[in-house]
């Protein structure tokens, strides 16, 4: 949608989609354990929704917890799905006032049933709120995501209910956890990496891509509108001229 921020008309992405990086670092500066940062990274998300929906955006998708970060220490997995379930359970008091509706992407079947119980909940609860959608990836991988599709779009064509040629591009997204979203837009990665990380592979084909060395836990709505003017400085050619 077309914005004015900070007096300027902008073009404001639907869809942003964020990898939120560098918790381990903004704790390592202040001689903190790694956790501190993720508490501390855990806590800005909630300001974060309510900026982008100030924004404009319709669609914020955050990577939250990679299908690969399970090969972290055992402490800091626990503290990331301790952090995990009290930030569920707030999510939960503060949809509705914050106007977002919650969904989770990724393969809960790993999470803990206590947590699996909690994201059902939110996801109820917060199911008929139009302000934003804020989609959280959790157990996430994008490599697993299109395995998963791959074998729910076998079994309907085993069961008949899909024809091998009626397989393209709309239909096969439609099998992913993101069927009832459109492809992001903007793509904002934090603490420096320029790298994907196994996230939305088939989502991010034509994103643009929006690199900060700001670390997570100092990202802010400056920093948001920073990646919304690199937007606009951008020339969407989706392959045409
Ligand atoms: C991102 O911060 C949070 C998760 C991946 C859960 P990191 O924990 O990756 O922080 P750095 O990259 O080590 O600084
Ligand atoms: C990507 O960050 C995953 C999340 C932000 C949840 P990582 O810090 O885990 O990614 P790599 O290991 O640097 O690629
Ligand atoms: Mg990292």
């Amino acid at each position: 949608m077309k914005k004015e921020i900070n007096g300027v008309l902008m073009n404001v992405p639907e869809h942003v989609a964020i990898i939120m990086d560098g918790n381990g670092r903004w704790a390592k500066k202040r001689h903190m354990p790694r956790n501190y940062g993720h508490a501390a990274g855990s806590r800005i998300v909630e300001t974060i929704v309510r900026d982008a929906y100030e924004l404009g955006i319709r669609y914020l998708t955050v990577y939250a917890f990679s299908t690969e970060n399970w090969s972290r220490p055992e402490s800091e997995v626990k503290a990331l799905m301790k952090l995990l379930e009290s930030y569920l359970t707030d999510c939960i008091a503060k949809a509705k006032k914050n106007n977002m509706r919650v969904r989770v992407i990724g393969d809960i079947s790993r999470l803990n049933p206590k947590i699996q119980a909690l994201i059902r909940e939110l996801e109820e609860v917060s199911k008929d709120l139009d302000g934003i959608q804020f989609t959280i990836a959790l157990n996430y991988g994008g490599r697993d995501e299109i395995v998963r599709a791959v074998r729910k779009l076998c079994a309907d064509v085993r069961d008949g209910n899909l024809e091998e040629s009626g397989i393209d591009e709309k239909r096969f997204s439609a099998y992913l956890d993101t069927f009832d979203m459109p492809d992001p837009e903007l793509l904002i990665r934090t603490s420096g990496e320029q790298r994907i990380s196994n996230y939305l592979l088939w989502q991010l084909a034509y994103s643009e891509m929006y690199f900060t060395d700001v670390l997570w836990p100092d990202f802010n709505r400056e920093e948001m509108i920073r990646a919304i003017e690199f937007y606009n400085g951008r020339n969407r050619r989706f392959g045409g001229v």
